[in-house]
């Protein structure tokens, strides 16, 4: 029997790791989007590398988009490329824009040209809500971005919308609040702590550094986030659905959590700096993910404090070993 195929933009990133992983497991064939650079970035893939067909491909590079599809022709496109850390869209924003916004319909813009019945999944962001005038959010809740990075992020959503209503593509929006694993990259707020409390726990660090500690966000597991993108992709309509736990906590609580896994006063290790505050704060994120849950099918299952625990778990592991800080380890090893 043909496999089905499917291309991921971003697949050397947190969420393109367990996609790649997850759609491997239901038989797929997989083609993943990997851009030029001087060494290898592909530590969260290695140990996909048999299974997967590596295409050097750039957003910002649209003939290069057109010869990916062209070459994987894929049933299914999960766009999941972006500069993704909001601080970076501060100090990068034009460069932002070019990937997170324009890259989106650059993509599009391939799909379009290449086949025109592949389904298209755009990686859009809980961040696009930035400052909301409802609580929980959901697909109704109008935008008020509060960065660069939520900004382009709003114009990849729109784009996507839009070509789905212009060209009557299979194109559909994720909105997904934030998810976290044992893969997240080290400047996000969850996996600094985890590692932080790891250093600090086997005596390879002496204190944590943080910014805000009141800001409030919905976190989820990103290995069951990612199950969502694929059920968008099945349904018979397109559409755009907000994926979230339901449950905010702020990074205070995370902090606490952590400590407490390994047993320590988090007071006597965590120091705030003013410098890691935001130009702009996006205070407190919670979403309704009940359209996801009816229509989909789709509930998270692992817990905030099981997240955590997962997380210093893993990075105490990786320490003792001196494994990378990506490596995939399974979950029994650790
Ligand atoms: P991530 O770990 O930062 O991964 C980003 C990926 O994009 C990497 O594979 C990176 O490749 C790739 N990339 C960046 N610029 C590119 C370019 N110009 N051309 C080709 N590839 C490029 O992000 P993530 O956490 O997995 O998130 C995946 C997507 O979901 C992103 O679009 C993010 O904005 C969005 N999102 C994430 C969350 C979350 O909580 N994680 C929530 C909502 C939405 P390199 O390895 O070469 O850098
Ligand atoms: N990164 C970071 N580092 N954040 C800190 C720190 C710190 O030292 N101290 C406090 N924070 C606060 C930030 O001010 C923010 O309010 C919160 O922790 C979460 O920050 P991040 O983990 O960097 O994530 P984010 O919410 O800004 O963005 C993530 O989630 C979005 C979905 O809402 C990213 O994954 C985005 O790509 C994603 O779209």
């Amino acid at each position: 029997m043909t496999k089905e195929r499917a291309l991921i933009t971003g697949i050397t990133g947190q969420d393109g790791s367990y996609l790649a992983e997850f759609l491997i497991g239901r038989g797929y064939e997989v083609f993943g989007v990997v851009r030029r650079s001087s060494s290898v970035s592909s530590e969260r893939v290695a140990h996909l590398a048999e299974q997967v067909t590596f295409i050097q491909a750039d957003l910002l590079d649209q003939t290069s988009l057109i010869n990916a599809l062209r070459q994987a022709r894929p049933r299914e496109v999960y766009n999941l490329a972006a500069q993704s850390f909001v601080p970076t869209s501060w100090h990068q924003p034009v460069l932002t824009g070019e990937f997170t916004a324009l890259g989106v319909t650059r993509m599009l813009e391939a799909l379009r040209a290449v086949d025109r019945d592949m389904r298209f999944y755009q990686a859009s962001s809980s961040e696009m809500f930035g400052n909301p005038p409802e609580s929980p959010q959901d697909e109704t809740t109008p935008f008020h971005p509060r960065s660069p990075y939520g900004v382009a992020k709003v114009y990849g959503h729109h784009i996507t919308v839009n070509y789905r209503e212009s060209y009557g593509l299979f194109a559909c929006s994720g909105i997904l609040f934030n998810h976290e694993s044992p893969r997240r990259g080290v400047e996000f707020v969850s996996r600094k702590i985890t590692q932080g409390v790891a250093k600090i726990k086997l005596g390879m660090a002496k204190e944590l550094v943080l910014g805000n500690l009141d800001a409030r966000r919905d976190w989820g597991f990103a290995g069951e986030y990612v199950e969502a993108m694929w059920q968008m992709l099945q349904q018979d309509e397109p559409d755009d659905y907000v994926v979230a736990s339901g449950i905010a906590h702020s990074v205070a609580d995370l902090v606490r959590i952590a400590f407490e896994f390994v047993h320590l006063e988090w007071q006597e290790f965590v120091k705030v700096d003013d410098s890691l505050f935001r130009p702009a704060e996006v205070d407190h994120l919670i979403g309704n993910s009940s359209k996801a849950r009816r229509k989909l099918g789709w509930q998270p299952k692992v817990s905030f404090p099981e997240l955590i625990a997962m997380m210093v778990d893993q990075d105490i592991f990786r320490l003792r070993k001196g494994l990378p800080l990506y490596a995939a380890v399974a979950l029994a090893e650790s």
